[in-house]
């Protein structure tokens, strides 16, 4: 089939990739001329494993192409995706500007009949505004042409968003009738042989999965960093009481980590978004109102305890820093709890000395050059000198580190660990303070401030 795709970001640039691996025709269109031009050239925009081969074959083989063209672009698709951002708007809602946009777009250049998939997570009502918005334009240009409105939105994991797609969980599927659902299916069946993963339904609960999906995960984080907390101050350890609930199949091991926060493009802006759509239904969202509230407090979780610790003598000290990415495996900075200590630490007069995988280079677009602020190479160079480590992603390779050679390397022996990487008894017989997420002392621990 003859695909387009508007927006090359996470979304768009890995659901096009895929799309062209099974043979659809491809054509990415985004309105940022720099990043066509850098892939036309083999520059991904994004870390996402697997990404860059895919892309690299298929522009190579013809089925994936990128332009700043929107009309070629509209006058490519049969089938014409809008994988557009949709950020928080000042008061928290869905800023659908780009969306529509793009509908504008499809509208001022289309010739024949088109479907129009809307992929971009979107509040409820979003595809009639897309809807409308092309029969507006149609009425304007005084032509009659016929055309669908889907919605079908995303459920990719950043990390593991090339392998999402080729093998998702689900397929879902909002439609105002069953004219496109033929066409969706044929869209999707090379990724529906195993089983039907299609599920059609309604436009409205299509947009609304999306969201229940997002606050459904981000309450489980919630509820265990609010169970974490509670363990520390009752001198438990949550390690051993998300074992003990994980085992209980309605509950699952799934998704039950406790840490310093959730962050990224989606779970933060999804939950403030369904809380503004509850609010202006007139309805008060207390669950997710407290999700998003926990969620704002255990990001400053590490950086009060590195205050509580070193007290006074923060200033002017540097502090080594394990992981800049709000999650492994890409290098999206966007809400990650590093940024929060990051600048945190900066304000106490602290220095960060930082190493990630793969989010550096973002890491200096949004923060520049400044004298507190060092990225190194390695993990081990992040050591040097430094008076403590921070462990806020959990990279595979932060997993068993030479534990001999941090010490060897701090000022003092001591660990913050945002992800509970270690073995709290393990590592203090080794001679480190080691303060964890809900393992039981932690709080004592900081406010008997060991400072070394
Ligand atoms: N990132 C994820 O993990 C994820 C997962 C599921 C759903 N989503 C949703 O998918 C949507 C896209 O997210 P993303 O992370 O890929 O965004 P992104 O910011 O990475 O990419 C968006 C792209 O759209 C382009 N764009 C903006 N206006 C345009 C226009 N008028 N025409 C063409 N291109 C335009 C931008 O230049 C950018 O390249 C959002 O609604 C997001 O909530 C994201």
């Amino acid at each position: 089939m003859k695909v387009t795709v508007f927006g090359i970001g996470y979304v768009g640039l890995v659901q096009a990739a895929v799309l062209a691996e099974v043979g659809h025709q491809v054509l990415c269109v985004d309105v940022n001329a720099q990043r066509v031009e850098n892939l036309k050239q083999g520059i991904i925009p994004i870390y996402e494993p697997g990404l860059t081969p895919l892309v690299e074959k298929h522009f190579a083989s013809g089925y994936l192409n990128f332009t700043t063209d929107a009309a070629a672009g509209v006058q490519h698709g049969d089938v014409q995706f809008i994988a557009v951002g949709t950020p928080p708007d000042e008061d928290g809602s869905a800023d659908l500007q780009y969306v529509l946009a793009v509908a504008t777009t499809i509208a001022n250049h289309m010739e024949t009949a088109k479907v129009i998939i809307d992929k971009s997570t979107v509040p409820v009502g979003t595809a009639d505004r897309v809807k409308a918005k092309i029969a507006e334009v149609l009425k304007v240009r005084n032509v009659e042409l016929e055309f669908d409105v889907v919605s079908n939105p995303e459920f990719l994991k950043e990390g593991a968003a090339v392998s999402d797609c080729m093998r998702p969980d689900r397929i879902i599927v909002g439609t105002y009738d069953e004219r496109p659902q033929d066409l969706m299916r044929e869209l999707y069946e090379p990724f529906n042989r195993n089983h039907d993963k299609l599920i059609f339904m309604d436009v409205r609960s299509a947009e609304l999965t999306k969201y229940a999906a997002n606050c459904m995960l981000a309450t489980k984080i919630s509820f265990m960093n609010e169970m974490a907390n509670l363990a520390e101050m009752l001198g438990a350890d949550i390690e051993a009481v998300r074992k003990g609930i994980g085992s209980d199949p309605r509950i699952g091991y799934h998704f039950i980590y406790p840490g310093c926060g959730y962050g990224g493009s989606c779970f933060p802006k999804d939950v403030q978004a369904l809380i503004r759509s509850s609010e202006q239904l007139g309805y008060t969202p207390t669950i997710l109102q407290a999700v998003e509230a926990v969620n704002d407090k255990q990001k400053y979780k590490l950086p009060s305890l590195v205050q509580q610790h070193f007290g006074d003598e923060l200033a002017g000290k540097t502090i080594a820093l394990w992981g800049l990415s709000f999650k492994p495996n890409t290098d999206d900075m966007r809400e990650a709890s590093s940024r929060v200590l990051m600048e945190t630490l900066w304000q106490a007069g602290a220095k960060v000395q930082a190493y990630d995988p793969e989010a550096m280079e973002e890491t200096q677009r949004i923060y520049g050059v400044r004298d507190d602020l060092t990225l190194v190479g390695t993990k081990e160079a992040a050591l040097k000198g430094a008076a403590a480590l921070v462990i806020c992603t959990e990279w595979q390779q932060f997993r068993a580190p030479d534990f001999d050679l941090i010490k060897a390397q701090l000022q003092h022996p001591v660990i913050f660990d945002g992800r509970n990487l270690f073995e709290p008894r393990r590592l203090e017989a080794r001679g480190f303070t080691y303060y964890a997420i809900g393992r039981g002392e932690t709080v004592a621990k900081a406010a008997s401030k060991q400072v070394l």
